[in-house]
Parts: C-alpha cells; sequence; structure tokens
C-alpha cells in the first residue's frame, strides 16, 4: 500500500512556546464530508487521562456527523480509533498488544480501516516503529488534527493509501465541535488544553502542545447548556486547571471560573489535575464557599523529597506541600486528598524514597495512584544516570502500596454511620442487586437496589462498611 505522508513528529518542535496567542476556530462539517461513514460502522478503545476521555467523545461526536453508527463488536467495525496514552512504557505496552489483536480481526474483515491517534503518535519512536512494524495501521494523526479526521478519513479511502499526519504545534482551540458524551448525568469539560510545566519526566507538555485556556464565556455556556439537559455532575479538565486564565487577557483566575461556575445551576464540580505550585487561595476558597464544588482533590505531589522534587522541577517543597494541605484542611474540614507518586525517579536513594513515604504518612491521602518511574525518550530526565535496579523499584513500589492502601481504608472507613450523598451511575459489576456510584468526597459506594430509575440521580446512602476500594451501604429516605 502507498503512504501519504502529510506530516511527522517532532519532538524538538513540540517543545517550543514562541506563540503568543492561541488561535481560536469553529467547528464545521464541509458538505464533502457529508456521508462518508453511510452505512459504517466505528468503535473507539480509549486508553489514557480524562482527556483522552474527551476527545474520544468529539471523535465520536464527528463520526456520527459523517453517518458512521457506532459497532457493538469492535472486532467486526469499518473503522477502529485507538485513542492513545504515552506516558509510561506499559501504557504503550497496551497499545502493542491491542494492535497485535486487531492485526488477526482485519485479515478477517478486509474492510476494516484502523486508524491510530491521541499521545503516543506525537512521539517520533512510536509513530517510526508504527510505519515500519504494524503496516496494517491505514491512518495515524495526532492530538491537533482531530478535527481534521474527515479529510484524513476521505484521502485514506480516496486514495486507498496509508495516511500520516502528526503535527507538532504548540495548538489551538476549537469550539463547537460536535460530542457524543458517554454520560448522561456526568460530563466532561475541557477548559484548557496543553502543559506548560515540562517537569523532567513527563512527555504530557510535548503531546499535547502548549498550555491554552478556553474562554469562560464558552465554558460557563456549555455548562449551562448540560444543567438545561439535566446533567448533575461536570469534571473541569487540564492538565495545570490552577493555571487557567494566565494565557488569556486580565486576571480572570481559576478561582473565579469555580465561583461562576456554581451559579449555574450545576449540582456538582469536580476538577483535575491541580499542581501544588498554582493552587492558590481564591481556589481554595471558592471550594469552602461553593456548595457544588465537591469537597475532594486530586493533588499530584510525585515526591516527598526536596531534592528529588527540584530534579523534576515541580518547583514545590516537601513542607511547602504540607502548608497547602494544612491550609485545604483548615477550610474545608471535610476533604478528601488524592494524590500522584511516582518511585524510582532516576538515582532516587533510599533516603529520599523514605521522604515520600514520611509524606503519606502526614497526609494520610485517601487514596493515591502509584507508579515506578518510566523513562520517555525526548524528556529532560532520559538523559539523567540512573542506576537503580528494577527490583529495587518493584520494592519500593510495593511498600508505598502497603501504606497508600492503609490510608484508603481509613479514608473509606472514616464515613461509616454517616449518610452520604451518591450520584448514581449504574449497576454493580460485581453485584447484579447493587447500584453504585460516588459520594461527594468521590468514594464509590455500593448499596442493595434494583430501582433503575435511581440511575442518574442523588441519593442518601447511609455507609455501613469502608473496604479498601469502596464503601458498602444502604440507602435510606431524605
Ligand atoms: N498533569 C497532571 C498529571 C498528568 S500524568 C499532573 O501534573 O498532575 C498523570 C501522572 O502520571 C502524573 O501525575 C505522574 O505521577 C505520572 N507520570 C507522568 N509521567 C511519568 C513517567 N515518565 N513515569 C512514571 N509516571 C509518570
Ligand atoms: Fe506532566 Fe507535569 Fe504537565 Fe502534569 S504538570 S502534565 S506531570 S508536565
Ligand atoms: Fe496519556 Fe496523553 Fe493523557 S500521554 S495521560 S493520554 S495527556
Amino acid at each position: 500500500m502507498s503512504k501519504i505522508k502529510l506530516s511527522m513528529p517532532d519532538l524538538i518542535k513540540a517543545r517550543k512556546r514562541l506563540e503568543k496567542n492561541t488561535p481560536t476556530y469553529t467547528y464545521e462539517l464541509s458538505k464533502e464530508y457529508d456521508e462518508l461513514g453511510k452505512g459504517k460502522t466505528y468503535y473507539i478503545f480509549t486508553y489514557g487521562c480524562q482527556g483522552n476521555e474527551a476527545d474520544s467523545e468529539v471523535i465520536a461526536g464527528i463520526l456520527e456527523d459523517l453517518k458512521y453508527t457506532k459497532a457493538e463488536d469492535p472486532y467486526k467495525a469499518n473503522l477502529v480509533i485507538l485513542n492513545t496514552c504515552a506516558i509510561r512504557e506499559n501504557a504503550e505496552n497496551r497499545i502493542w498488544g491491542v494492535l497485535g489483536n486487531l492485526k488477526g480481526a482485519k485479515q478477517n474483515n478486509k474492510d476494516m480501516l484502523v486508524a491510530i491517534c491521541g499521545c503516543m503518535p506525537q512521539e517520533e519512536n512510536a509513530t517510526n516503529k508504527l510505519i515500519e512494524s504494524y503496516p496494517f495501521v491505514d491512518l495515524i494523526f495526532g492530538t491537533h488534527n482531530i478535527y481534521d479526521l474527515p479529510h484524513l478519513l476521505k484521502e485514506a479511502y480516496d486514495k486507498n493509501a496509508k495516511v500520516i499526519e502528526v503535527i507538532s504545534t504548540e495548538g489551538a482551540i476549537y469550539e463547537g465541535a460536535p460530542k457524543k458524551r458517554e454520560s448522561k448525568h456526568k460530563a466532561w469539560i475541557n477548559i484548557m488544553y496543553g502543559c506548560d510545566e515540562f517537569c523532567t519526566y513527563c512527555i504530557v507538555p510535548y503531546t499535547r502542545g502548549k498550555e491554552r485556556s478556553r474562554a469562560k464565556e464558552n465554558i460557563i455556556a456549555e455548562v449551562k447548556d448540560l444543567v438545561a439537559k439535566g446533567y448533575k455532575e461536570v469534571t473541569l479538565l487540564g492538565q495545570n486547571v490552577n493555571a487557567y486564565g494566565k494565557d488569556l487577557a486580565g486576571d480572570y483566575t481559576f478561582g473565579d471560573l469555580l465561583y461562576d461556575l456554581d451559579k449555574t445551576g450545576i449540582e456538582r464540580i469536580r476538577y483535575t489535575t491541580s499542581h501544588p505550585k498554582d493552587l492558590d487561595l481564591k481556589t481554595i476558597y471558592a471550594m469552602r464557599d461553593c456548595k457544588s464544588v465537591m469537597p475532594h482533590l486530586h493533588l499530584p505531589v510525585q515526591s516527598g523529597d526536596d531534592y528529588i522534587l527540584k530534579k523534576m522541577n515541580r518547583k514545590y517543597t516537601h513542607q511547602e506541600y504540607l502548608d497547602k494541605i494544612k491550609k485545604l484542611k483548615e477550610e474545608i474540614p471535610n476533604i478528601s486528598i488524592t494524590t500522584d507518586i511516582i518511585v524510582g525517579f532516576p538515582n532516587e536513594t533510599e533516603e529520599q524514597f523514605i521522604n515520600t513515604l514520611k509524606l503519606v504518612d502526614e497526609v494520610k491521602f485517601e487514596g493515591a495512584f502509584t507508579f515506578i518511574y518510566s523513562k520517555r525518550e525526548g524528556t529532560p530526565a532520559a538523559k539523567m544516570i540512573d542506576e537503580i535496579t528494577e527490583e529495587e523499584k518493584h520494592q519500593r513500589l510495593d511498600r508505598l502500596n502497603v501504606l497508600v492502601d492503609k490510608y484508603y481504608l481509613e479514608g473509606n472507613k472514616r464515613f461509616e454511620g454517616q449518610v452520604v450523598k451518591v450520584l448514581v451511575d449504574g449497576v454493580s459489576k460485581n453485584n447484579k442487586n447493587n447500584l453504585c456510584g460516588y459520594s461527594e468526597n468521590l468514594k464509590l459506594v455500593h448499596f442493595p437496589s434494583n430501582d433503575l430509575s435511581l440511575i442518574g440521580k442523588i441519593v442518601n446512602v447511609k455507609i455501613t462498611e469502608g473496604k479498601t476500594w469502596f464503601a458498602l451501604g444502604e440507602l435510606v429516605n431524605e
């Protein structure tokens, strides 16, 4: 098959931050592509963060605009899209595994078009490997040209060629794209895109472009529209939401946005992710003052050691992090705090690792995602000398997880006997006689009920038992 290489990723270009202004475009579907997907089905596999989940909802929206319909069986679909994540090597290994399965499926279904998008194609080495070792992949595009999908698909169909277009740019903002949301009661809202933090281990600033905020009017209008449609909860998304507005004219900040969104009538507001360095008092006060802003904060700390934090380019110290936690707990006594932690950053010593354990003991996080450092080609940390053995890294992760699990359990147990408000998501996976959903503090709660009319509603549940990963409860009347 011939190849059309429209553009290839370039990590050096991707790290540049030269553009002052971000162009904003309005999505419009050209008549030319109107019926491109008529009679065809699609399936999207989504990996990675909520940013990717939100992108997949846009991709599905665009495909349905083109008259594609969703396939029940991914391996029988006419178009399969893998929306990928590049954050760690094991995230990428999963994708190589799925591609292996798709190769077989494509042999039985010659009409299948396989496309790859998301963060992986933004990496030079991943795209080269895709081209060399996975010849059955028909279309490769990145995070910056989702909106060009109709055109890319048409090229692939008309020319019967493999199409590769990955753009390494600082990025733009597109408004007005159709979205096919997965849930009828909870919604993702991108408030900003990209990242300018350049933590030394992280690939995201290269795969997602510069930090760029959407205009507040567009965000508020989107939330109002969701309220009118009956949505109960929004999660505001950005890699560092506390930097919201810094790239716009004026001094409107994330805290101001929370106060304004509280007035829209949406019942629950969550947000992710916060950077400890930029978490300001206004945000903390908004969490305290606004009834709709939920008492849960995900505040990734990454390490508890000042030297490692410096090497990571995180721009705060162990003590500064603790000071923010203290303030948060003073203003919002009921708050639940969760975090992300990396162990085995290049040449992390036992003593430095113990400082992380200490911090976990001090903060008593009610949940944490814990990771072994993974080398990402093109980032500054990839060039650092690292002599810690894999075995040592795994042992540290295990030791950390024992501690983290202890506080996870305490975080659920503290609600025993209390009545909490749960937004019901659906039937529990492991017990068909239970419903489940999340409390205000983002605790997963299961309770006996067969009343499917409760899905999408906020109900009162008395917690009877806190477990490590969830809590059990029973429905109570108001
Ligand atoms: N923007 C968010 C998180 C983005 S990635 C933030 O700054 O908090 C989610 C998590 O993946 C990070 O918090 C970090 O803990 C982890 N992570 C990122 N790069 C990694 C790497 N190279 N190796 C291991 N974990 C990594
Ligand atoms: Fe990565 Fe740091 Fe940006 Fe988070 S803030 S996405 S960890 S560079
Ligand atoms: Fe992964 Fe890209 Fe998100 S690397 S974590 S999908 S921003």
